[in-house]
């Protein structure tokens, strides 16, 4: 309640700064009650009419920002720039963007947010919302809640998406406990039977804009991992899929095991150039599997190639696992 009252006075201290016009909306899983515990990031979304330019929107958006709310504002850049702060407990961020209808041409890609937000409010009942939540911490607990390309799972959007379509979080798990690669959730019914032009092992369109798949980033490995996990929670459901204790290993035991493997490994390190991370992920992805295609065609064979980055440390690892030392 805290929550909406705080994100409800920053609507009304921002609509007042703004120019006439321009609707400032709360959206993201906190207005919706879909968040989880200990999430406090407020989205708030200034949407200008279109015949607005966007260098025009963002600095309408910095100047009223910086009058109406005092707080130490900081500009980060996405598609295009807006702000962020700390108040209190409260991640806030101000983005601008433009009012567009369901299925419109965008003109930038944070357009859809408010149309999800409309959407899904009006659509998911409050148990649904609650089971949304629930799905969340269950992927999260799999490592496998995020869009983000170092996580490459699902989006907040298509969890409730998915909890929408399957009405609820035991229908999402029995229902992707049979999912083949090439699933296709058309929730809207835009493509009316008609296969829609994705290649990714879930397709899921997005009810406000057909022309995006929701689930375009949900890696193919991700996605069999998923549908697995599944079938051991209807197996066996309890608290450790949600709340699980990270195993500790010894480096002895992880050693005795990659001996009795009777493979050789061989580990490469080395730095990581400075990029975000959104940048980084999908170059050590193409380097690893590019390092994996020449070493098969050089009839070197793998038994598997994984990576690992630390980025505090700025390193990046290549593990590669060959079926015969000999060769
Ligand atoms: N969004 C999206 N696709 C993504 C990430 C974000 O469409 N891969 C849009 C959605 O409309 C989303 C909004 O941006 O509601 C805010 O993004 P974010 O805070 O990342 O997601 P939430 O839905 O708020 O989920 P979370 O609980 O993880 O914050
Ligand atoms: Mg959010």
């Amino acid at each position: 309640k805290a929550e909406k009252n705080f994100a409800a006075d920053l609507v009304k201290l921002l609509e007042k700064e703004l120019p006439h016009g321009v609707r400032v909306l709360f959206v993201g899983s906190a207005a919706r009650d879909t968040g989880l515990h200990g999430d406090n990031d407020l989205d708030l979304f200034a949407c200008f009419p279109k015949k607005f330019s966007r260098e025009e929107i963002v600095a309408a958006t910095i100047k009223a920002t910086k009058k109406a709310i005092s707080a130490k504002w900081v500009m980060h850049y996405a598609e295009h720039p807006y702000l962020k702060t700390r108040i209190g407990e409260f991640e806030v961020e101000v983005i601008p963007c433009f009012e567009i209808s369901p299925h419109d041409e965008l003109k930038s890609a944070v357009d859809r947010s408010p149309l999800h937000a409309l959407y899904l409010q009006e659509h998911l009942t409050p148990a649904q919302k609650q089971d949304v939540r629930l799905f969340k911490q269950f992927l999260k607990n799999a490592g496998l809640y995020g869009a983000e390309l170092r996580v490459a799972g699902f989006s907040g959007v298509l969890c409730e998406y998915l909890v929408l379509n399957y009405r609820s979080f035991l229908g999402v798990v029995q229902a992707a406990s049979k999912w083949r690669v090439g699933e296709v959730i058309d929730l809207e019914g835009h493509y009316a039977g008609v296969k829609p032009p994705f290649d990714t092992p879930l397709v899921l369109i997005d009810a406000v804009d057909k022309k995006r798949n929701v689930a375009a980033v949900l890696s193919p490995t991700n996605f069999s991992k998923f549908v697995s996990l599944c079938n051991s929670f209807l197996r066996k459901p309890t608290d450790d899929f949600f709340f699980h204790k990270p195993r500790q290993f010894k480096a002895s035991a992880v050693n005795s095991l990659i001996k009795k493997r009777g493979t050789l490994s061989l580990l490469i390190s080395l730095n990581a150039p400075d990029v975000v991370e959104d940048v980084l992920y999908p170059q050590i992805q193409k380097t690893l599997s590019s390092l994996s295609s020449h070493l098969t065609k050089e009839r070197f064979s793998l038994a598997s190639a994984a990576y690992f980055a630390d980025e505090t440390a700025g390193k990046i690892f290549f593990l590669l696992e060959f079926s015969s030392p000999t060769r």
